[in-house]
């Protein structure tokens, strides 16, 4: 496995990669969990070689976000990686990816801006502008990403629709289903931040989403639905809840009750120093 941070060493591995056949790539933040390893799984069924990117982008987080505490255990991450036979990680630092003096921003209107969009302003920007980057310097054919953060796979579809990419083509972009706990909590890195007390609370989360789920699919309006996941939350040990929101499946703009139509349904709550994320089919 190559571990490489410098752009000239990158191209020479992906041209003498790519003489083997597909190549995709996983890109991450590191804090590799068992959601992470399923994508490199799923890649490998698809392609020659895999590559994964961990890189901690500074440009998504906002201000008073978890960029400095966000976890960094990189000899845990590449060993994980190498026993899943991953071929090159690609771990630039900050200043590869933004060099003094860098002035580019990807921006993706609509599907962008409601939910996390609203929540976390220039988040989307952020996660457009490292994931095109990444692209660009890996060119793979294909790429895979969680769909734990569905709003942000449609993001990435559009953009690389948007801007006629083909490396990997937005086809080519694949959204791997969330991998869950037993008790149905969402694997994430931030499920780290979460006490043993916050962790047993946090089942609430999916238990109160798949309670909704059951009302909507019966054809109850959205409204009460939502605020009664809502109040389960709270009651449950949430400090707040972002938002709660049924959504059509693609477009992300908010329905008032399950139509014909693909819906989601997606959820962003607060817990100790956690902020939580979800969303399910409806
Ligand atoms: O999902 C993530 O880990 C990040 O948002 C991504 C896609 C690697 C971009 O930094």
């Amino acid at each position: 496995m190559q571990i490489i941070e410098a752009l000239v060493p990158l191209r020479m591995a992906v041209e003498r990669l790519r003489q083997d056949g597909p190549l995709a790539l996983v890109p991450t933040m590191g804090a590799l969990h068992q959601g992470h390893l399923t994508l490199v799984r799923e890649a490998k069924a698809h392609a020659a070689h895999v590559a994964v990117s961990i890189f901690v982008n500074p440009r998504q987080f906002g201000a008073g976000e978890d960029l400095a505490a966000y976890p960094r255990p990189r000899e845990a991450d590449l060993a994980l990686l190498q026993a899943e036979g991953v071929s090159l990680v690609w771990a630039p630092e900050v200043p590869t990816m933004y060099p003094q003096g860098y002035a580019t921003n990807v921006s993706v209107s609509g599907v962008s801006e409601p939910l996390d969009g609203a929540a976390r302003p220039g988040h989307f920007d952020g996660v457009a502008t490292v994931v095109c980057k990444l692209f660009n310097q890996v060119q793979p054919d294909l790429a895979l990403f969680g769909e734990k953060d569905w709003q942000q796979l449609a993001v990435i579809r559009r953009m690389a629709h948007d801007l006629d990419l083909s490396r990997p083509y937005a086809d080519d972009i694949y959204g791997v289903p969330t991998v869950r706990e037993a008790d149905g909590l969402a694997l994430s890195s931030r499920n780290a931040y979460l006490t043993a007390e916050e962790r047993q609370q946090a089942a609430a989360l999916p238990r109160a989403m798949q309670a909704a789920i059951g009302k909507l699919q019966a054809g109850e309006a959205a409204a009460p639905c939502l605020a009664e996941l809502q109040q389960a939350l709270l009651a449950a040990g949430f400090a707040s809840v972002d938002y709660a929101e049924l959504c059509d499946a693609s477009t992300l703009v908010s329905l008032g009750a399950k139509g014909d139509a693909p819906a989601r349904l997606l959820v962003a709550a607060r817990i100790g120093r956690a902020r939580l994320i979800d969303n399910m089919a409806v």
